[in-house]
């Protein structure tokens, strides 16, 4: 349930702007960018599909179109940062919205905001967060688009800690994890490492 795609040459490209402590905020948007269009596609490709007639210039044909309504759940604020290269990828995409902030002391997330579209059996619903380190972020969006009836979830991150990893399968076994990478522990303050810092500060220049 976990794909790791650190396999990829430009994963690890972009991945080292992203982690380089003297990489400004530009040219972090564009790798940030980068790596949610690697992230999407390899999320979206087992997307259920119907037959549907095209008439091309020469002939008809049956080709195939996306069934699934999606819904992208940008965890804020990071997540965000995730948002517009996920809609460039699946622009008929639907938007619901979670406000999560950790605890700066007991990294403990608290919810501080949501609105979601109209969620059903029927919805394949892609949670979009750039870092998952303890996993509370993510675990507790997963009960509450579960709570509101999501039965298809992916959760989408760029990297991820073991220990998140762990809880997050734990809590959720039947949700696919797909990441760029998993780097090697968490520190005392439950940050990444080696990690890239605080992705929302690096982002929006906090
Ligand atoms: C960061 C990150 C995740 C969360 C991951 O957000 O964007 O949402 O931490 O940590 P966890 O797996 O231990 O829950 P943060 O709480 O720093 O808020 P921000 O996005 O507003 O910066
Ligand atoms: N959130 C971040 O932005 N970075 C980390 O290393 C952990 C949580």
């Amino acid at each position: 349930m976990i794909t790791v795609l650190d396999n990829h040459a430009l994963v690890q490209h972009f991945l080292s702007i992203l982690r380089n402590a003297e990489t400004g905020a530009e040219p972090f948007r564009r790798a940030s960018e980068a790596m949610t269009r690697i992230l999407i596609l390899e999320a979206s490709k087992s997307l259920e599909l119907k037959d549907i007639q095209i008439q091309t210039p020469l002939e008809n044909m049956t080709g195939k179109t996306v069934s699934e309504d999606v819904v992208i759940v940008p965890i804020l604020r990071a997540g965000i940062g995730m948002l517009q290269t996920s809609l460039d990828v699946i622009p008929g995409a639907s938007v619901g919205f979670i406000g999560l902030e950790r605890d700066e002391a007991t990294a403990i997330a608290s919810c501080y905001y949501a609105k979601m579209p109209e969620i059903t059996e029927r919805s394949s619903v892609f949670v979009i967060d750039p870092m998952l380190a303890t996993g509370g972020s993510a675990i507790q969006t997963v009960n509450e688009l579960k709570a509101k009836g999501a039965k298809k979830l992916m959760m989408i991150s760029v990297i991820c800690a073991p220990e998140g990893v762990e809880a997050f399968v734990t809590a959720h076994p039947d949700v696919p994890v797909i990441t760029g990478v998993i780097d090697r522990e968490l520190n005392a303050s439950k940050y990444i490492c080696p990690g890239l810092g605080d992705f929302g500060d690096r982002l929006f220049i906090t």
